[in-house]
């Protein structure tokens, strides 16, 4: 059990969002695999997105990859499913192209999930995303204005305003950040001569980000000391007590499940009790530890 912005998670665990697609046997199974950890939903918006034309991922090196799905989900249509898991805890993301249809979304989904995730950072669809970051403060107060207690966490990538970014979600009354999505790159087909990916450019993942989440996570939690998600390459508990130790309160899980299978969540969590127990720790010792104040 785990409080973050005052919402009790039963585990310090989520399912990173992306990872499991908007579909409803496949959430159905993962629920069960993963319990007690949290199920973050792919992104919705408020229309259905049709995703990018195949190719949208590409392996770059083991544990690393590169994808432009391009938000591709079914809209708020899915939300008629919610009821269905009443034994999961989720975090619904959400996105859209303006403030207004952020906020639109925001109201249909509020009374869903644990959390609220705010999806201002996803590289590959010119519009939404990382496009909307620039607006990171009026986004905030928007959906806040809607949502009522429910927490609000707003999901950067790995840029180099972070700071600032990070400071404008605050401002804007954001109860915590998810950090970090991923980080946009480009990979050449060397037989045409041209990127791989359909859409060109593609969001980085896995393991290649994760000492990039592990600073952003660490100088944002040093200037804000606010709730954190920490995101980025975990793979195993080494990495997941990493990203707590730099200030993450809960650590989200995404390439390392589409590489080694959901069977890694559970590793990963009985990985981090074990390290307590040897060290006599619990969770709250470890996080923000590495930081110096
Ligand atoms: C195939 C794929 C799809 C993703 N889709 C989303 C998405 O819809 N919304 C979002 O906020 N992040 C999305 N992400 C980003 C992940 O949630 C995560 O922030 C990122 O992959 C870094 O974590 P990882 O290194 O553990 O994968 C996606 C990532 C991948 C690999």
């Amino acid at each position: 059990m785990i409080r973050i912005a005052n919402v009790e998670m039963n585990d310090f665990i989520t399912v990173a969002s992306g990872i499991v697609p908007d579909v409803l046997d496949y959430v159905d199974r993962v629920c069960e695999v993963v319990k007690p950890a949290s199920i973050t939903l792919k992104t919705l918006t408020k229309n259905p997105i049709e995703p990018h034309k195949a190719p949208t991922v590409a392996k770059l090196h083991d544990g690393c990859y590169i994808n432009a799905i391009g938000l591709g989900n079914p809209g708020l249509e899915f939300l008629k499913y919610m009821n269905r898991w009443g034994k999961c805890q989720f975090i619904v993301s959400i996105g859209g192209s303006s403030v207004k249809e952020i906020s639109e979304v925001a109201s249909k989904v509020k009374n869903f999930g644990e959390i609220i995730e705010v999806n201002l950072s996803s590289p590959n669809r010119r519009g939404f995303g990382e496009s909307m970051s620039a607006y990171a403060k009026e986004v905030t107060q928007a959906v806040k204005d809607v949502v009522g207690k429910k927490p609000v966490f707003i999901k950067l990538g790995p840029w180099d305003s972070i700071l600032e970014i990070a400071g404008k979600a605050l401002e804007g009354g954001a109860d915590g950040l998810t950090l970090i999505n991923t980080l946009k790159g480009m990979k050449i087909d060397l037989n045409s001569l041209s990127p791989m990916l359909s859409y060109g450019t593609g969001g980085i993942s896995g393991k290649c980000i994760h000492s990039l989440a592990v600073r952003i996570i660490h100088d944002v939690y040093k200037e804000y000391n606010t709730e954190i998600i920490g995101i980025g390459g975990v793979f195993s508990w080494e990495d997941a007590i990493e990203l707590m130790s730099v200030g993450a309160k809960m650590v989200g899980i995404g390439t390392a499940i589409l590489e080694l299978g959901l069977a890694i969540v559970p590793k990963i969590r009985e990985g981090v009790e074990e390290y307590l127990a040897e060290k006599g720790l619990r969770l709250c010792d470890v996080i923000g530890k590495a930081v110096r104040k």
